[in-house]
């Protein structure tokens, strides 16, 4: 389906309202039944339209769709002005297409969004699915000037700032689960996979990505094929208007600018109580994975660093990479 046809009969489905296929034809400049055709992909790709026949058809579920613009103008201006963002219909990765724009200019914050990802990337290698208008693929790079050494709590750093952002959109209960997991009542609400380009003593030019779920509507076919627990933040939200995609980009720009320039200049140390008060594996039994190497133990919370704190009867270890999983629910 050619893309700017897609996103205009979208944009004309937004209101919710029935719109007849003449109408919607007229308007897209192509017959009723290449309207119709339209919405067959459209509902093929997990989209609640409702055909209603003899009257037209009915756009379900609220798809407000990413918007430049829109997005800038919620970013407070001396910071707007310093960046630049890019909103795509499709992409393959947005933290890819950042990871080859760092080849010819690092250094200037960038960001990008796509309404759909059609080879998303998850960390450790898996795939990400982020079905058409209905989750938040986004991605920022930023130069640190401070050895790859010093990233450690990074991915932590960055999962506050959704928590924080996600809380002043009405979401309450987000927790973060080591080391970049997004949780909320103990199903991934999203993920975030960082990247780092350059010099191993720096500075280094990282690129943030951040993964939402937002609709909770599991015809996605994408997200049939997901193989843990998942959840759509709308179902967070008391309410029928779900969460602002365009908000929501405007606010996570805003609040990464100010954790990334806290983190540069104070580490992790200083994030380190707020990690803790959402921490979704505190008090749990855990396995950490590493390799063909499982540690089990009692999660005991992050260190200075970020580092996972694992207790068990060799004492407490530090942890800094590894695939957890909990054990069990509670420890006393
Ligand atoms: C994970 O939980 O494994 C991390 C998922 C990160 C997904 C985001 S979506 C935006 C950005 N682009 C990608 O290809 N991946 C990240």
């Amino acid at each position: 389906m050619q893309n700017s046809t897609r996103r205009k009969l979208l944009q004309l489905m937004a209101d919710q309202r029935i719109h007849s296929g003449e109408s919607l034809g007229q308007s897209l400049q192509i017959s009723r039944s290449a309207v119709w055709k339209q919405i067959q992909a459209l509902k093929a790709q997990g989209l609640d339209i409702e055909i209603m026949h003899g009257k037209g058809y009915r756009l379900r579920t609220l798809c407000e769709l990413l918007d430049a613009e829109t997005i800038l103008a919620q970013i407070p201006a001396d910071l707007a002005e310093r960046l630049t963002l890019e909103v795509f219909d499709e992409l393959e990765s947005t933290n890819s297409y950042l990871m080859s724009w760092l080849k010819q200019s690092a250094g200037l914050p960038q960001v990008c969004l796509a309404e759909q990802q059609t080879a998303g990337r998850g960390r450790r290698g898996r795939s990400w699915q982020s079905p058409y208008g209905t989750s938040l693929a986004f991605s920022m790079s930023w130069r640190f000037n401070a050895p790859a050494a010093d990233l450690a709590g990074l991915s932590l750093v960055a999962g506050l700032a959704v928590v924080r952002v996600l809380a002043q959109n009405g979401v309450d209960g987000v927790q973060l689960k080591w080391p970049n997991d997004l949780i909320w009542q103990n199903k991934k609400a999203g993920g975030i996979l960082i990247e780092v380009s350059g010099d191993a003593a720096g500075p280094c030019d990282i690129v943030i990505g951040i993964g939402l779920n937002i609709s909770n509507n599991a015809s996605y076919p994408e997200m049939q094929a997901v193989d843990q627990p998942w959840v759509g933040l709308d179902d967070a939200l008391n309410s029928e208007r779900g969460l602002s995609r365009n908000r929501l980009s405007a606010l996570l720009v805003t609040e990464l600018f100010a954790v990334l320039n806290q983190f540069e200049q104070s580490g992790f140390a200083v994030f380190r109580e707020e990690y803790l008060a959402c921490d979704a594996l505190l008090q749990k039994q855990i396995v950490v994975q590493q390799g063909a190497q499982s540690l089990t133990g009692l999660a005991a919370g992050v260190d200075e660093q970020g580092c996972l704190l694992l207790q068990n009867e060799n004492g407490i270890s530090t942890v800094n990479f590894g695939e957890v999983s909990v054990r069990a629910i509670t420890a006393a």
